[in-house]
């Protein structure tokens, strides 16, 4: 089970939901399923616009978590995965701050989610 807050400039306030790890998917389609607007164009891992910044609230290690191929291919094209922070997912389990929405899926922690609103464009990191 996981609390998961989305925050966009683009939202009025941001939105905490509840969401139980491993059995909804993505966390692409829970947002939908609130009508959280994250941007989407191929919902495959391909495209990049469903770009979000996962922050881990509380104290424990963030859980292990593959990335996706796709994953890896388009945050690397895209400038958001370089070759140190993809060394440390998949060597030390650390994932890292820049995922994509459709190819994530929610463990059981709590999470603080940040998007810009305009497809595959990184929220401001000095927020
Ligand atoms: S919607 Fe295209 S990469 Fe997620």
């Amino acid at each position: 089970m996981a609390n998961i807050t989305f925050s966009s400039p683009i939202m009025d306030k941001d939105v905490t939901v509840y969401a139980v790890a491993g059995d909804k998917g993505t966390l692409l389609a829970i947002a939908k399923a609130h009508a959280i607007p994250i941007p989407c164009q191929c919902q495959d891992g391909e495209c990049g616009s469903c770009l979000i910044k996962v922050t881990f609230l509380g104290n424990a290690r963030p859980k292990a978590m593959a990335l996706t191929d796709k994953e890896k291919l388009t945050l690397s094209v895209n400038g958001k995965l370089s070759r140190a922070l993809l060394e440390k997912a998949e060597v030390e389990d650390l994932p890292p701050p820049y995922r994509l929405a459709c190819q994530y899926i929610v463990r059981d922690e709590d999470i603080l989610v940040e998007f810009s609103g305009e497809a595959g464009v990184e929220i401001d990191l000095r927020r």
